[in-house]
């Protein structure tokens, strides 16, 4: 367990899936008998509330780890699932662009802090906020690979069009392995026109880059973060768990 899969779940654009696709992921990896360390970039918190109770009264997250330099150890929380721990956020987060102003070195941070810890874990999974702030940056840095999850609609060619940019610098610059995995669609209700004609210019414009496996807008999905339980444990049998297994199939293929 040296050399673990660092994954990171981004798009600028908000509601698309990234902490949904982690935490479900987080559970199929799990089961498959993988170690995962989970990163909450978001100061929304929302991946940590899933695992968490009351995260605004946590006073040791990743925060404290980024910019107070508090031991990363001090930070790791354990989860209801033996093998996902989590590295948690809240709202104090979102004073780290403002903290970390000027600081050339900001976008190394992330990495430095979590190398003692990450050698015990399979996968990292980092959910990224819906931004192309400094902790998205931190993540592509420390990240071997990411995800892009999307939804078939117009502004998706166009975003991810920046979002590729945003990474291609930080590839020449921080991290020249970095790698996509793939688009992931998510959200597919199926029953318009205009998001079949979507799915297919994506398709079209990266091709393989986009992962086979399609995620379809099912209130299982919904249900399962509810009740506080990725899909392959709320739900083993359904085919929503069973999407989140391909994606896991495929995921391991392209990694
Ligand atoms: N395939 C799906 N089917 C039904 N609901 C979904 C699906 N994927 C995500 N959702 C729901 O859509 C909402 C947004 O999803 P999620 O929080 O994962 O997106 P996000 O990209 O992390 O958002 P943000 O940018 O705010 O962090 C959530 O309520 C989630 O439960
Ligand atoms: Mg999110």
């Amino acid at each position: 367990m040296s050399n673990p899969k660092i994954i990171s779940f981004s798009n600028q654009k908000g509601g698309v899936g990234k902490t949904s696709l982690t935490l479900h992921l987080s559970g199929i990896i799990e089961e498959a008998g993988n170690k995962v360390l989970l990163i909450d970039l978001d100061p929304q918190g929302n991946l940590s509330s899933f695992f968490l109770d009351n995260i605004y009264e946590l006073d040791k997250t990743i925060r404290e780890v980024l910019i107070d330099e508090l031991d990363v150890s001090c930070a790791l929380n354990k989860t209801r699932y033996a093998n996902i721990d989590l590295l948690p956020a809240n709202l104090t987060l979102s004073d780290l662009d403002a903290k970390l102003a000027g600081s050339d070195d900001a976008q190394y941070l992330l990495m430095d802090s979590i190398s003692d810890i990450i050698g015990n874990y399979d996968y990292v999974l980092i959910d990224c906020p819906p931004s192309l702030s400094r902790a998205t940056k931190m993540a592509f840095v420390t990240s071997t690979h990411y995800i892009i999850p999307i939804e078939c609609q117009e502004w998706a060619v166009k975003g991810s069009g920046q979002l590729l940019a945003f990474v291609d610098t930080i590839k020449r610059r921080a991290n020249q392995d970095l790698e996509l995995l793939g688009f992931v669609i998510n959200k597919l209700s199926g029953r318009r026109k205009i998001e079949s004609e979507f799915n297919e210019i994506l398709r079209s414009t990266y091709k393989d880059k986009v992962f086979k496996t399609e995620l379809k807008n099912a209130v299982a999905y919904t249900e399962a973060i509810t009740s506080r339980m990725p899909i392959n444990y709320y739900s083993p049998k359904s085919y929503e768990a069973e999407c989140f297994i391909k994606l896991f199939e495929e995921l391991k293929l392209r990694v």
